[in-house]
């Protein structure tokens, strides 16, 4: 049978993630990979999580096999709330949250709840490509804002936002940022432009969304606040996730924001999965109890401070002369700018015949621009393979 007919319309904007594919054709051969997202397998405490599972089975077995209220476990969100509050992240009387099947989730349902085709969604550019993907199918129109090492350049959104109609600026439906350890940028807000991102969200009256996986475990001694925290009057709705800070495997995100915009995505979520997995967010409760949450954390800012050193210094050896690259504070990931104007979506097939995978900074830009760009990944694979990758791609790129 020919299903084609049968697709619905929002199918058109759906597409495989590029990286995905990049990780299929990598796979099985020897190829060093910096295309994936994934965290080093060696910060999952799989010792502790056993004990726990086993816990929670034998201690809540009828209620954590049980369904939920599509919310969350009511004791985890409690839990959940006062965490995030010793995190510095505010909860205010009048927030709710919810949990979510990973943060990705939490995108989806801010797609669904507030994208209507041609409405404006403000990102940073480069920006985090599977939310671009949750948001494509609701059909809005992007504009990107630039980045530079402070984050978002919020001057260039204040212009922007200045010169925009009074219809285009009542079809803004938010700004999504993320604005601590940037993926796949790399750089982190300063303070300064949180606040003037705040501000101008006062003056023209929009709502921003937080994505926030990597600031729980920011590697170096900087200071800043979550833009949740500074906010005073609801703007901000912050989306969380366990995926770096425990396991991506349980699947457990959150959103934190005023209850009646919360109140809205609850509604969304109960007619996509009706809730998240209960036994998933009883081992993270349990693991928020015992500590595990902050001995993974405090595992992955080492074995990340150390990757990320091991990447930059083999950079600062192989790429001096071939473009310029971010220092990320924390998360995973550095993004490099070439010098030349190469492409380097077609060049990945190439580089991946000598050995080594990385994702073409472009689809990361909403304007199909950034093409000589590359984001590397330097979580997952061991300081040999950062080196020796490093290496591959620096003689790569110099022979072109
Ligand atoms: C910026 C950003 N948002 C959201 C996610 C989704 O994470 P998860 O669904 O595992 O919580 C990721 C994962 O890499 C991410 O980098």
């Amino acid at each position: 049978m020919d299903y084609t007919r049968l697709f619905s319309h929002r199918t058109k904007y759906m597409r495989a993630s590029e990286i995905r594919e990049l990780l299929k054709l990598a796979e099985g051969k020897d190829v060093i990979s910096f295309a994936g997202g994934l965290p080093d397998p060696q910060t999952f405490p799989v010792d502790d999580l056993a004990k726990i599972a086993s816990y929670i089975i034998e201690t809540y077995g009828t209620q954590a096999l049980q369904y939920a209220p599509t919310a969350g476990v009511t004791l985890f969100r409690k839990t959940l709330a006062s965490w995030l509050d010793n995190q510095g992240v505010k909860v205010n009387d009048n927030d709710s949250i919810i949990v979510t099947t990973g943060s990705q989730q939490g995108l989806d349902l801010v797609s669904r709840v507030l994208l209507d085709k041609r409405d404006i969604v403000i990102t940073e550019k480069p920006t985090y490509l599977a939310a671009i993907n949750a948001f494509k199918p609701s059909e809005p129109r992007f504009i990107g804002i630039e980045i530079d090492d402070d984050g978002m350049k919020t001057d260039e959104l204040e212009e922007i936002l200045k010169s925009m109609s009074k219809e285009d600026l009542s079809k803004v439906k938010f700004i999504y940022t993320i604005p601590t350890s940037q993926n796949p940028g790399g750089v982190t807000m300063t303070m300064d432009r949180r606040k003037h991102l705040l501000e101008l969200a006062e003056k023209y009256d929009l709502l921003i969304i937080e994505d926030d996986p990597y600031s729980h475990f920011v590697f170096e001694p900087i200071e800043f606040q979550a833009l949740k925290t500074l906010d005073k009057n609801g703007r901000v709705l912050y989306l969380g996730t366990f995926s770096k800070i425990l396991s991506p495997g349980i699947r457990v995100g959150f959103m934190l924001g005023d209850k009646n915009l919360v109140s809205m995505m609850e509604m969304a979520k109960q007619a996509v999965d009706l809730h998240s997995s209960t036994l998933s967010q009883y081992v993270a409760l349990e693991a928020i109890k015992r500590g595990v949450v902050d001995k993974t954390m405090d595992k992955a800012r080492r074995i990340y401070r150390a990757k990320r050193d091991v990447m930059l210094e083999a950079l600062e050896e192989h790429f001096k002369d071939l473009g310029r690259w971010t220092r990320p504070v924390g998360g995973m990931f550095i993004f490099v700018y070439l010098y030349k104007d190469v492409d380097t979506k077609p060049l990945m097939y190439k580089a991946l015949e000598r050995g080594v995978a990385y994702v073409p900074g472009g689809s990361f830009f909403v304007d199909g621009t950034g093409r000589n760009t590359l984001r590397l990944n330097f979580s997952y694979p061991s300081q040999e393979q950062i080196r020796e990758g490093i290496k591959r791609l620096g003689e790569f790129f110099s022979a072109i």
